[in-house]
């Protein structure tokens, strides 16, 4: 288990970390996320030991790692929001270099970087100098580099900016199975929609202080306890919105032309109920959306802002 405590970091007299107290369990996927300059890269250089905080500290299963880091960097693997590679040196030796870093050489060395090269799909590309990738295959070489020497736990700092869909979906779908797989996982970004994918556990972040944690559904709790469905019928019926009413007590349904709102508390499933109704006065319902409340909109709620401008 790694662990922030009280955790804070003044740049000259600017604090952009704040008292921040943080907790990654082994096998648990967490993520941070927060808007431009909330302090999440600071907080994780800081949860690696490659800087060191002004006041609180880090520990790597109850040992402060500002004492003695190496236990922890044996088993951790950091993925930095900077790519970091030697753009004239091909996909392989960019591994290589990084492996002897991590103490790695000779037959154990190659076997990892065979290894790695296929976790990261660039298994046929090793060969080519990486000044000729695109953004997705740097992006996924960087994420390599911090794999080689088989870390337990993985720290990736917005792995996905500014690459193609295609890139993004493979790399969020290869972590995915990395978490699977039961490594912990501490995920930054500030795409809602990755964390919800990948994370059991999500800490807010906004101007140098956590301002919410918890699951992906508490979080949500905090919205909202209402959950929306949006109809499309084929024909308007005052009987069809007199039964659903009638029917879903909690309910509140509100019809605009071919469009019907059902407002109801998020823990009911009235999906069933709604077609069974529908079924007995011959509506014909063509689309049906379940709207519940998304992390951005938690974000939206504590902050009074968007997560991204
Ligand atoms: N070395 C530094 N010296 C001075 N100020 C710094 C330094 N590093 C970061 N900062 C400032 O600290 C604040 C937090 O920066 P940080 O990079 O941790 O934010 P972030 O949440 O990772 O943002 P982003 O989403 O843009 O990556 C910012 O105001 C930034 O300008
Ligand atoms: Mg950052």
């Amino acid at each position: 288990m790694l662990q922030a405590i009280n955790l804070s970091k003044k740049f000259k007299t600017k604090e952009v970390v704040k008292q921040v107290n943080m907790e990654m369990p082994a096998g648990e996927s967490i993520g941070l996320i927060g808007p431009n300059g909330a302090g999440k890269s600071t907080t994780i250089s800081m949860l690696s030991s490659l800087i060191i905080p002004t006041s609180g500290e880090v520990l790597w299963d109850g040992k402060s790692i500002t004492k003695d880091p190496d236990p922890l960097r044996k088993k951790l693997g950091v993925v930095p929001q900077e790519i970091a590679l030697y753009p004239e040196l091909s996909a392989r030796e960019n591994l290589a270099f990084f492996g002897r870093i991590y103490g790695l050489k000779g037959e154990l060395l190659e076997t990892r970087i065979t290894e790695v090269l296929m976790k990261i799909g660039l298994s046929d590309r090793q060969r080519d100098i990486v000044k000729t990738f695109s953004g997705g295959m740097k992006r996924r070489l960087n994420i390599g580099a911090a794999l080689l020497h088989r870390p337990s736990i993985l720290i990736m700092d917005e792995p996905t900016v500014g690459i193609d869909p295609q890139s993004r979906a493979y790399i969020l779908e290869t972590v995915k199975q990395f978490v699977e797989e039961g490594m912990s996982l501490l995920y930054t970004s500030h795409y809602m929609e990755e964390v919800e994918l990948l994370c059991d556990k999500v800490y807010i972040m906004d101007q140098g202080e956590i301002i919410a944690y918890g699951t992906k559904e508490e979080l949500k709790e905090l919205v909202s306890s209402n959950q929306t469905i949006e109809l499309r019928v084929n024909l308007v019926n005052a009987n069809f919105e007199k039964a659903l009413t009638n029917q879903l007590p909690t309910a509140i349904v509100r019809t605009e032309e071919e469009l019907l709102t059902i407002s109801m508390p998020k823990n009911e499933e009235p999906l069933a109920t709604i077609f069974a109704i529908a079924a007995e006065n011959n509506v014909v319902i063509t689309a049906a959306i379940v709207k519940v409340p998304s992390l951005e909109d938690v974000f939206l709620h504590l902050t009074g802002k968007a997560l991204r401008d």
